[in-house]
């Protein structure tokens, strides 16, 4: 989670050749990639044209980190503030503006953490202990409750968003990069304490983004983690500043800072989240999605189905038809905008387990149905506690999998986002278990 003062929006990056950022993240994703050092470099020479908030010695750094966190308390103190004298959310106004949120940080997301992976290969060095202990955190130390890329996994699977929407390619940078510095840790070193340095900072956008998820009755305990994981007291904000101290190399304390500062601003690099939320256009997507489904339901209607003289074949059969149909169903009545979307007929067809549409359109169209048709009717508030979905029990150790394994192999099967499948969650718990790194519960 970044803090990051845009002074400077940096936009489009152009992809080496004609590899786009997508076929880079999952080739990242694959196995080692050594054509991604080339990249990141390029697009560090890009992020060394930003401007950034960090102080200019390294030793002001826990200064600069208790003021940022104070500086997001206070505007956050503000917001609920302004909320209380009913000011309306400042994010999602509907749940649809949400569900697509989510599922365009879903690259980022899947892979949380990335960045220190190549920390784990120098796990007998207790300078990189700090580096290791927030990586192994971000995968909930093995355990499948607690792991980073699998509760958002949950998330979205809960909300119905798990097939995931076609993306920007722009939405794979933040991943990339994290995969790729994961990957050249050590040729790196400097600019991953940076990056990690950045993004986990507790920004605003994260506290905003947890109350109104609570809000729209959205489990965001994913958010609500970072919160609490990533503080500046003694979580990985604070684990992040640590590690810089431990790193730096003594004798050569500003080159080492200016390369942290250049990994620092790569997470400025792409949208920032509160401009990625605002892009979001209720009519244009419900729009584009019923153009997606058109070619599929065009021979699939009777004809005694007909909206304004047509058939339903009729008006799926034209490109580019659909405002003009969803203004018949209107003028028809089947929809009644700006009332509670089951007055709607169109809405009895799509919703429920016996309704003529059942399965056409999945949860995430559904809610655009949904919130395009409630316009300004407000359903009433249900607040949920981040974190009330409950949470899968914890997997027993499968015996014989991983116990003797030796460390470097282990490694292997905690990258990426490998580490957040059964076997990627056993090897890390034997990686904690090999390396002597497991942390002890108070008694
Ligand atoms: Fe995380
Ligand atoms: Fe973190």
């Amino acid at each position: 989670m970044t803090v990051m003062n845009r002074k400077t929006a940096a936009i489009a990056p152009l992809t080496t050749g004609c590899v786009s950022l997508q076929q880079r993240y999952q080739a990242l994703l694959a196995g080692p990639d050594e054509s991604s050092a080339t990249w990141l470099d390029e697009q560090l020479a890009r992020a060394g044209n930003l401007l950034d908030d960090l102080p200019d010695t390294p030793s002001q750094l826990p200064a600069w980190s208790a003021r940022q966190a104070a500086q997001v308390a206070e505007a956050y103190a503000g917001y609920l503030a302004q909320r209380r004298q009913g000011a309306p959310r400042r994010f999602f106004a509907n749940r649809a503006q949400a569900l697509w949120f989510l599922q365009q940080v879903a690259p980022t997301k899947a892979v949380d953490g990335a960045w220190l992976h190549g920390a784990l290969q120098h796990w007998r060095d207790p300078r990189y202990h700090g580096l290791i202990r927030t990586y192994l955190e971000e995968l909930g130390n093995g355990d499948p409750r607690c792991n980073h890329v699998l509760i958002y996994q949950r998330l979205l699977s809960r909300l119905g968003c798990l097939e995931g929407m076609q993306l920007e390619d722009q939405r794979y940078l933040q991943g990339t990069l994290q995969l790729a510095l994961g990957q050249h840790c050590d040729a790196y070193l400097p600019e991953v304490v940076g990056y990690n340095l950045g993004y986990e900072q507790p920004p605003l956008h994260l506290l905003i983004t947890t109350y109104e998820l609570a809000e729209l009755g959205i489990d965001g305990q994913y958010f609500q983690l970072h919160v609490t994981i990533d503080n500046a007291a003694s979580g990985h904000a604070h684990l992040s500043v640590q590690a810089l101290r431990q790193l730096c190399a003594p004798h050569d304390e500003q080159a080492f800072y200016a390369r942290v500062r250049r990994g620092y601003r790569l997470n400025s690099l792409g949208i920032a989240a509160p401009d990625l939320i605002r892009q979001f256009d209720l009519q244009a997507e419900l729009l584009a999605a019923l153009e997606r489904k058109r070619v599929y339901g065009q021979f699939m209607h009777a004809d005694h189905c007909r909206v304004q003289q047509r058939t339903i074949n009729q008006w799926l059969a034209e490109p580019g038809a659909m405002p003009a149909f969803v203004a018949a169903l209107q003028a028809q009545g089947w929809i009644r905008r700006g009332q509670e979307p089951a007055q709607s007929r169109w809405w009895k067809l799509i919703d429920g387990p016996s309704a003529a549409m059942f399965g056409v359109f999945n949860a995430y169209e559904k809610q655009l149905w949904h919130d395009w048709i409630a316009d300004d009717w407000q359903a009433p508030i249900r607040r949920v506690v981040p974190g009330s979905w409950g949470l899968p029990e914890a997997t027993e150790e499968q015996p014989g999998t991983t116990q003797h394994e030796p460390p470097a192999a282990l490694i292997e099967r905690m990258a990426g986002n490998r580490h957040a499948t059964p076997d990627g969650l056993s090897a890390t718990r034997a990686f904690i278990h090999a390396t002597g790194l497991l942390q002890e519960e108070p008694r």
